[in-house]
């Protein structure tokens, strides 16, 4: 076998195949460049959102009605402008307080755009009419009127003295404690009549339930709930178990979590049994109103005076009725500019009861500086927490009403004595229409 060489090729020959190869290639990039414009060109198969986009750019029936709508509300504008009572009217707010209410007529969650812009100048925009939309929204819901009950129970004050004497030394002997136990007591009483038992759920100390107990004249049976078991350092008021025979069988103490209340602690309830509260902070308040609301205890309770306090301790996801806040337009949440979920709204309400708590000296230091703050003003934002106080407060009174109980709220100490003055009474129906 013979072995052949290719004839090699002249310079000229390579040179002229280099060419014709590079052409080549060149022409190959040019058509795949314009089948790729051909297709950028053609018609998409439009989805529900593109067709609607395609619409809204011509300006059509519904746009014109939106900008009619716009037109409408910014004469409102400066109506509701008034009505909230703003401190400073320069120009931008104005503008913000109007483009609100534009975005409040576009459906979905467009003022993304604006919250997780990355000019800065942009969400400073957006916190602005969202404070302002908040505060509007916050106006809207419609509050049950507050109903003024400040009468002490004649005698309460030597009663709680008497338990205060025999008792540990504790913060409970404060003056504004004492003054607030003695209005309470009024309101206990008027819900005794028949009652099988009284339950203090979150008593502590039980300086309240031994008030309770000795108003009864001990022939109610009461029962101080408290998941916390007490001791050397955490002295209780309850009577002495020893010396009288009458006091022992009569009140009881129970150590568990309200969700978890046992068969026993059950039978010592009754059927017609008084739940009362005072000083459940935040959340621990709306975990008492849900236990009440449900299996078990909602077989045993049948009244209810519960006194919360501390709601800007109240996260969002302890509040009994989220639904109620959405159905008046607060509180949804949405993505964040750093792509977590957020509630601003519910974030602007604690913030708002916490101002309402607080007094003018601590304005420089802590709140100065809040957006809020800075548009409305100090002791308008102290209005608006006592407002969004009450939302909070409607709120658990609707989560009752829907599960079959008339509810009022009372105002039963001056707010002079504490900001906490509002309790929630009601009588659960017979019969659950
Ligand atoms: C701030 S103290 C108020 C005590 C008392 N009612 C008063 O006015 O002084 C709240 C009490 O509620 C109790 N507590 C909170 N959540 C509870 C729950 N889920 N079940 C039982 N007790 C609870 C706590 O242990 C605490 O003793």
């Amino acid at each position: 076998m013979s072995l052949t060489t290719a004839p090699s090729l002249s310079k000229e020959e390579l040179k002229r195949q280099r060419r014709e190869l590079n052409d080549a290639n060149i022409a190959k990039k040019k058509a795949a460049k314009e089948a790729r414009k051909k297709a950028l060109r053609a018609p998409k198969p439009t989805t529900k959102k593109t067709r609607r986009i395609q619409q809204e750019d011509l300006p059509s029936a519904r746009t014109l009605v939106k900008i009619f709508v716009c037109v409408v509300s910014l004469f409102i504008t400066f109506l509701v402008y008034t009505s909230i009572k703003c401190n400073k009217l320069v120009p931008v707010n104005v503008f913000a307080f109007g483009m609100f209410f534009f975005l409040y007529i576009l459906p979905n969650d467009r003022c993304a755009i604006l919250r997780t812009s990355r000019f800065k100048y942009l969400r400073q925009l957006y916190k602005t009419f969202s404070i302002f939309l908040f505060l509007f929204n916050l106006s809207q819901v419609p509050l049950t009127p507050v109903i003024d009950d400040l009468d002490e129970v004649p005698g309460a004050r030597t009663l709680i003295g008497e338990i205060l004497s025999t008792g540990p030394d504790t913060y409970q002997k404060k003056s504004s404690n004492v003054s607030q136990i003695a209005s309470l007591l009024g309101l206990v009483s008027e819900l005794l009549d028949g009652a099988s038992s009284v339950v203090d759920i979150g008593a502590g100390k039980a300086l309240y339930t031994r008030a309770i107990y000795e108003m009864g004249k001990r022939r109610i049976p009461t029962i101080a709930l408290d998941n916390r078991k007490g001791g050397k350092d955490d002295e209780f008021y309850d009577p002495p178990s020893s010396s009288d025979s009458e006091s022992c069988c009569c009140y009881t103490r129970v150590v568990c979590d309200v969700k978890q209340v046992s068969d026993e602690t059950l039978g010592l309830l009754g059927e017609e049994a008084v739940a009362v509260t005072k000083h459940l902070c935040g959340g621990a308040t709306d975990s008492i109103l849900m236990s009440i609301g449900s299996y078990p205890l909602r077989n045993c309770v049948k009244r209810l005076c519960v006194a919360g306090c501390c709601h800007q301790k109240t996260k969002r996801d302890e509040y009994c009725n989220m639904e109620f806040l959405n159905k008046h337009s607060l509180c949804f949440t949405h993505v964040g500019v750093r792509g977590g979920v957020q509630d601003n709204d519910f974030r602007t309400l604690q913030m708002l009861i916490s101002i309402s708590k607080n007094n003018a000296t601590l304005f420089d230091f802590e709140y100065a500086k809040k957006p809020l703050v800075k548009l409305v003003g100090f002791e308008t934002a102290r209005n608006w927490g006592r407002v969004a106080r009450r939302v909070l407060e409607e709120g658990r009174m609707e989560f009752l009403r829907e599960r079959g109980w008339n509810c009022e709220l009372r105002r039963y100490v001056d707010e002079a004595v504490t900001g906490d003055n509002l309790v929630i009474v009601g009588r659960r129906k017979s019969k659950i229409e």
